[in-house]
């Protein structure tokens, strides 16, 4: 019986990889791996047979029970079975499912961390997520499945409550995510920054008014997308700044800019 390890493969860069993820596809036996891991990260494990078992949001992907399936099949028949995700594999990475999946089975299974997407666009902003005086508390939430009648969904009160806010897979619906904020009184020129393909040679940033959420969402390509809001990136300087771009944002801004 092998060994199963979810292993976090950090937003895309290789090098952003922690040693112990490293040296484990570097001896995995079979490696199965999300969508976002990236060809640069495979390459680091010639010797192991690739399973794509990609999730992309939309796009028709595996079936979790299948990938659950496989991953406890697969290890009835390899030593070092390597689970790859994207960014860390405990968050939003259903890594509970397959861990379960695992220890029902029987089967020894470890978790490695990863850098999760947040973290990369941080970095790559310069813009720290807290700030002394400024942000004090910062919550990463996802409205996927959340759509619903309810007017203040549980995510959406999280991100009111918090100094900072990063949310994951939400390019989708940002119409939805900007009237469902400003319902519940957020500011409207409350700085937003998206960051697409963080740490990836394809990165891009565009930053702009909480209110032009729908338009920012519009200029960002088919990559994994972060949206992150909160005065911390007030300062935070982008590829596509909406709110320079036009002089009736900046007014707008205001104090915002100036504090
Ligand atoms: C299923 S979640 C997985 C999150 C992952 N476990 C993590 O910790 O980053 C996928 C979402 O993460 C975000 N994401 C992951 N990698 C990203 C990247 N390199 N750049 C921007 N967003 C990313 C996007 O919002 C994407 O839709």
């Amino acid at each position: 019986m092998g060994h199963v390890y979810l292993v976090g493969a950090g937003p895309g860069a290789a090098d952003l990889l922690t040693v112990r993820a490293l040296r484990l596809i570097e001896r995995a036996d079979v490696i199965l791996y999300d969508a976002l891991v990236t060809d640069e990260i495979l390459a680091l494990g010639p010797q192991a047979k690739k399973v794509p078992v990609g999730k992309r949001g939309g796009r028709v992907s595996m079936d979790q029970a299948l990938i659950n399936r496989l991953l406890v099949s697969t290890a009835t028949k390899h030593e070092i079975v390597v689970r790859l995700k994207g960014g860390d594999p405990m968050l939003f990475g259903r890594a509970h499912e397959e861990i379960e999946a695992c220890v029902q089975a029987g089967i020894a299974v470890s978790v490695v961390p990863g850098i999760t997407a947040a973290f990369g666009a941080a970095s790559a902003l310069t813009t720290s997520l807290t700030q002394r005086g400024l942000s004090r508390s910062v919550t990463f939430v996802t409205p996927t499945v959340a759509r619903g009648s309810q007017a203040s969904p549980s995510w959406a009160k999280a991100v009111a409550a918090a100094d900072t806010s990063v949310i994951y897979m939400g390019r989708g619906d940002a119409s939805w995510i900007r009237d469902t904020l400003l319902n519940l009184g957020m500011p409207a020129t409350l700085p937003v920054v998206l960051a697409e393909d963080v740490s990836r040679p394809s990165s891009f940033n565009v930053k702009g008014p909480l209110a032009d959420l729908p338009d920012l969402a519009l200029k960002v390509g088919s990559g994994p997308v972060l949206m992150m809001i909160g005065e911390v990136f007030a300062e935070t300087e982008v590829a596509l700044d909406l709110f320079d771009a036009r002089p009736s944002s900046v007014e707008m801004l205001g104090s915002t800019k100036a504090g």
